[in-house]
C-alpha cells in the first residue's frame, strides 16, 4: 500500500544508490505511492520531449504504459535502457490498431486510389510498429497537447489526414479546433471489409479516423456532465479531449493532463472544478488544491482507474530499481532497429512542430 514504510525505504534506498544511474519518468495518471518517486513527471508529450534528457543515466524506469516506454527507448541512446516496471501495463486504446490491420487500411485507401492525398497523423498512444507506418508514409505523431497543430501540418502535406487510433481526439480537433464539420469525419472499421465504408466516403471525407477509442474516458458521457452541472452550479467541467464528442463540447474547458494541471493551478480560490480523465490524477489535484479553496471533484462517479496505469504500484517500482541496483537489468523495453528508424522519423517530426 502507499503508506508501507518498508517499501517506500527500499525504493528510496535502491534510487539512492543507483544515483545518476537512473532516471525515473513519471506520468501523471500514475499511482501516488509510485510518482512521489519520478523524477519527471509529466503529461505524454512532455515525457517523450523530457525522455533524453539525462544522456548520463544508463536505466531509464518509465511508470507508464508499454507504448511511453516503447517512445523513450526509441528516442534515446542505445546503450540506455528503458524499464517497464511491469510488462502487463499495456494501453487498451493502442491495441485497437495492430500492424496488419492498419497495412490492410493503407491497402483500402489505395484501391479507393486516394493514398497519396492521405497523410497518416498517429496519436502517441499507439505501438511502435503504427509510428513506423507513420512514419514511412510521410506522417507525424501527434499527443492531446499539440494535435491541433499536428494537422495543421499534415494538411499542408496532403489533402487527407487517416488519423489513429483514437476517433475521439481526431474528431474533437477537426471539429472543435479546425472547425471542419461531423460530416468530413469517417470512421474507419478495422474489423469490417473494406473498413465499413464505400469508395465515394472515403473520397469525399477530410479525416479518417480510426475506430480506437480509450476504455476510460470513453466512459464519460454527456449525463456525466449535465449531473455534475445540476448537483454543483457554476461547476467549470475541464475534460480530456480522448472523451466523446458530445462530452468535449458539452464541456468548458477541454485539454491535456498537464494543461488540466496548469489550468487548475492558475483558478481562482473559491471556483468550483469537476474534472473527466484518470482518477489517479483527479484525487491527486483534488487533494493538492482543497487546501487553496479549489472544489475539485471528479466528472463521474462511476468511472474508475485506468486498470494498466495502475499496474505499476509500489512493489513492481521496488522490485525494479533494486534489481537494477543489484546489476539485474529486468523488463527491458527494446524496439527493433527497422521499426525504430521509421518510428523516429514520425517523433522527431512531432517534436519540430512550431
Ligand atoms: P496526456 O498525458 O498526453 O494527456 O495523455 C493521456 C493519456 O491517456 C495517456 O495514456
Ligand atoms: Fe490507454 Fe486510456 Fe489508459 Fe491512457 S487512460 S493508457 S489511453 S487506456
Amino acid at each position: 500500500s502507499p503508506s508501507d514504510p518498508d517499501l517506500v525505504e527500499r525504493a528510496r534506498a535502491a534510487k539512492e544508490k543507483l544515483g545518476n544511474k537512473v532516471f525515473v519518468l513519471g506520468h501523471h495518471y500514475q499511482r501516488d505511492e509510485v510518482i512521489q518517486f519520478a523524477d519527471v513527471t509529466g503529461d505524454s508529450f512532455k515525457l517523450a520531449r523530457d525522455a533524453a534528457a539525462r544522456p548520463e543515466a544508463e536505466y531509464i524506469v518509465f511508470c507508464g504504459v508499454h507504448f511511453m516506454a516503447e517512445s523513450a527507448d526509441i528516442l534515446t541512446g542505445d546503450d540506455q535502457k528503458v524499464v517497464l516496471p511491469d510488462l502487463a501495463a499495456g494501453c487498451s486504446m493502442a491495441d485497437m490498431a495492430t500492424a496488419e490491420q492498419v497495412a490492410e487500411c493503407w491497402d483500402v485507401l489505395t484501391e479507393a486510389g486516394i493514398a497519396e492525398q492521405v497523410v497518416p497523423v498517429s496519436y502517441m498512444n499507439s505501438s511502435a510498429d503504427i509510428k513506423a507506418f507513420t512514419g514511412k508514409h510521410g506522417g507525424t505523431i501527434c499527443t492531446s497537447s499539440n494535435a491541433k497543430r499536428a494537422l495543421d501540418w499534415a494538411f499542408e502535406q496532403g489533402e487527407k489526414v487517416l488519423f489513429l487510433p483514437d476517433q475521439h481526439l481526431g474528431r474533437n480537433t477537426a471539429v472543435r479546433d479546425m472547425g471542419m464539420s461531423l460530416d468530413d469525419c469517417v470512421v474507419y472499421n478495422p474489423h469490417k471489409p473494406g473498413g465499413g465504408l464505400t469508395v465515394e466516403q472515403l473520397r469525399a471525407a477530410k479525416m479518417i479516423l480510426w475506430r480506437g477509442h480509450c476504455s476510460v474516458h470513453g466512459r464519460f458521457s454527456l449525463q456525466s456532465v449535465n449531473d455534475v452541472r445540476e448537483r454543483i452550479p457554476g461547476v467549470n467541467v475541464l475534460v480530456h479531449p480522448e472523451c466523446k464528442h458530445e462530452v468535449v463540447a458539452a464541456a468548458d474547458y477541454v485539454g491535456s493532463t498537464e494543461y488540466i494541471i496548469k489550468a487548475l493551478e492558475a483558478a481562482p480560490a473559491g471556483s468550483k472544478w469537476a474534472i473527466g480523465t484518470e482518477l489517479n490524477l483527479v484525487r491527486r489535484l483534488a487533494n493538492r488544491f482543497a487546501p487553496e479553496g479549489k472544489e475539485i471533484v471528479f466528472l463521474d462517479r462511476t468511472v474508475c482507474f485506468c486498470s494498466t496505469m495502475n499496474r505499476i504500484d509500489l512493489p513492481h517500482l521496488v522490485w525494479t530499481l533494486e534489481s537494477l541496483a543489484e546489476g539485474t537489468l529486468v523488463n527491458r523495453i527494446e524496439v527493433d532497429k527497422e521499426t525504430e528508424a521509421f518510428a523516429k522519423l514520425a517523433l522527431e517530426r512531432m517534436l519540430a512542430l512550431p
